[in-house]
């Protein structure tokens, strides 16, 4: 046993994919089929404190204030053990999140909170990661939590195991007017979880060796994009790795759907208004909620469109956002 009260806290923020991970080599250590691409966004995070501490006789986790238990208390105990056995603490731990994420943006919280567990948790047990082996450690708790170590434009590199898979910034000062409008189409949770989702397209999609194709190609040429500071180019890619990512679930057996009606008419609106000549794409992640690409000078008429069709309450801007961070 090693004795440790010290309570340490991390704060990291959401991302958002452009070139999706969808899938896993490997499903108990998390390794990718893919390589991904995300931008890191300012708007949304998770603050996290952890303690461990000789007195208590299990994990006590809670969300927002609430004791977390089920299937989530779950995944957060496995997350610490994993922490307890690379640090060699045995002891059990306090966890307090907090989630600042606009309840009606309808992002997912996962990447923000497991990369805040990792860099708080991991301090709190004694252990100096660098930023490679945070990203490292933080992709064993999701997977998309891994690119959220870093700040702007954030490449997941797959790797083949748990040494080299992990997210490396990219280097830039380009697109840096970029901007996601959020819009909050449902709050509910998803009806099948991205694991779910995931493992049915991969075992059952014929299209799916196709995907792990066509993605190298996309995130090669979205990494050209960014370096040639080329917007078009980057919203196209980001838009059609999108649907094709969606392709997979109506490929698999059974078939799925992330999207609903409102999906659809939000769809629509981003293609009228870029035939209009505001120029924005769309990308979609495992639920029906949209994110709209654009740059900073058409934020307004965008917002002011989708508040129209949605409520204004539905419609949140965000701009790229840092990496994480300890207080
Ligand atoms: O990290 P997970 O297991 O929540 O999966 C994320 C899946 C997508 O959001 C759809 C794509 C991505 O790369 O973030």
């Amino acid at each position: 046993t090693t004795s440790s009260d010290k309570t340490v806290t991390a704060v990291a923020h959401t991302n958002i994919a452009l070139i999706k991970y969808w899938g896993k080599q490997n499903p108990e250590l998390i390794i990718p089929y893919t390589g991904s691409l995300s931008l890191t966004l300012d708007q949304f995070y998770t603050q996290t404190s952890v303690t461990f501490n000789a007195n208590l006789d299990k994990d006590q986790i809670t969300i927002d204030g609430q004791p977390v238990t089920g299937k989530s208390g779950q995944r957060v105990h496995n997350f610490l053990s994993i922490v307890r056995q690379e640090s060699g603490i045995d002891l059990n731990a306090q966890v307090k999140s907090t989630n600042h994420v606009p309840t009606a943006a309808g992002l997912a919280s996962s990447a923000s909170a497991f990369a805040a567990l990792a860099a708080a948790a991991s301090k709190a047990a004694g252990m100096n990661l660098s930023l490679t082996d945070l990203s490292r450690l933080a992709r064993r708790g999701s997977g998309s939590a891994c690119r959220s170590i870093f700040g702007g434009f954030v490449e997941w590199r797959k790797g083949s195991d748990d040494t080299n898979s992990y997210a490396i910034p990219v280097e830039t000062t380009h697109l840096n007017d970029i901007r996601i409008v959020a819009l909050t189409i449902e709050k509910h949770q998803k009806p099948i979880s991205s694991r779910e989702g995931m493992a049915l397209s991969v075992t059952t999609s014929p299209y799916y060796p196709t995907w792990v194709k066509v993605v190298e190609a996309d995130l090669e040429n979205i990494k050209a994009a960014i370096q040639d500071d080329d917007f078009t180019r980057f919203g196209t890619i980001s838009e059609l790795n999108a649907m094709r990512m969606h392709a997979l679930t109506l490929s698999a057996d059974p078939d799925f759907l992330y999207f609903n009606g409102d999906t659809l008419t939000a769809m629509n609106e981003v293609k009228r208004l870029r035939h209009s000549g505001i120029e924005c794409y769309y990308t979609i992640d495992a639920g029906p909620n949209i994110k709209v690409i654009c740059q900073q000078a058409n934020v307004q008429t965008i917002t002011d469109t989708f508040s129209n069709l949605f409520g204004p309450t539905k419609v949140t801007v965000a701009k790229p956002g840092p990496g994480v961070k300890y207080l």
